[in-house]
């Protein structure tokens, strides 16, 4: 269930970057939840390109909430950690992995730096609960994770999500999963190559 990868969907990454990032640096604080973040390789991936294309006085109040049902009750410690072995990282491009990362205290392990790491923290969560940790974000992204909901649930969520975004806040989603249509009017879509939207 925990698949996933660094850079996965790099297409909906720099769609954030280019078309919802520009909005939200014009908040003081840019407040991103990522649902279902598994073992953090999701938003480091956002952290990491966000930093790319921000200045560090803006990098400085990003602030991504990654959450995840963990079942293994292991995240929390491999997020704060932030140390991957080195099959882990072989997907993330060679600039970015230089800037970014150093030799971990394991042998064959790599850390993201203190500045990446401090942007991110995890918390444990549910999303079928219903509520959402936290409220007032900028971004939501969930991907890889309604599809394991049936119906209802996943219309639940989406507008679990609806209501812990900011007005005006946007939604990512994975490439395939394509907004309910009882969900369509809460949102509009802002690209065409990827499913990102904005809150109605
Ligand atoms: C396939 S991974 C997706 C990881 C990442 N978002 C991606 O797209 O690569 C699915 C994640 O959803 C989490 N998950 C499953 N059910 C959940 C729930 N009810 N609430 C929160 N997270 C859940 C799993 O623990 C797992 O880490």
């Amino acid at each position: 269930m925990a698949f996933t990868y660094f850079f996965r969907d790099l297409q909906t990454l720099e769609a954030i970057r280019d078309f919802v990032l520009p909005d939200l640096k014009t908040k003081q604080y840019i407040d991103i939840w990522d649902a279902g973040c598994a073992m953090g390789q999701e938003p480091y991936s956002l952290s990491m390109l966000l930093n790319e294309s921000m200045g560090h006085m803006y990098f400085r109040n990003l602030r991504i909430l990654a959450t995840d049902i963990d079942e293994s009750n292991r995240f929390e410690e491999i997020i704060a950690k932030a140390s991957y072995p080195e099959d882990l990282i072989q997907r993330i491009p060679k600039g970015i992995f230089s800037r970014h990362f150093t030799s971990g205290d394991e042998v064959g392990y790599y850390q993201l730096n203190e500045e990446i790491r401090k942007s991110v923290t995890f918390k444990k969560h549910d999303l079928l609960t219903l509520i959402p940790p936290e409220s007032g974000f900028g971004l939501i992204m969930c991907k890889n994770v309604l599809l394991h909901f049936n119906d209802d649930q996943r219309l639940n969520v989406i507008k679990m999500f609806h209501d812990a975004l900011a007005e005006g806040g946007f939604l990512a989603l994975e490439q395939t999963q394509k907004l309910p249509l009882e969900a369509k009017h809460l949102f509009e879509p802002i690209v065409s190559n990827a499913q990102v939207f904005k809150k109605i």
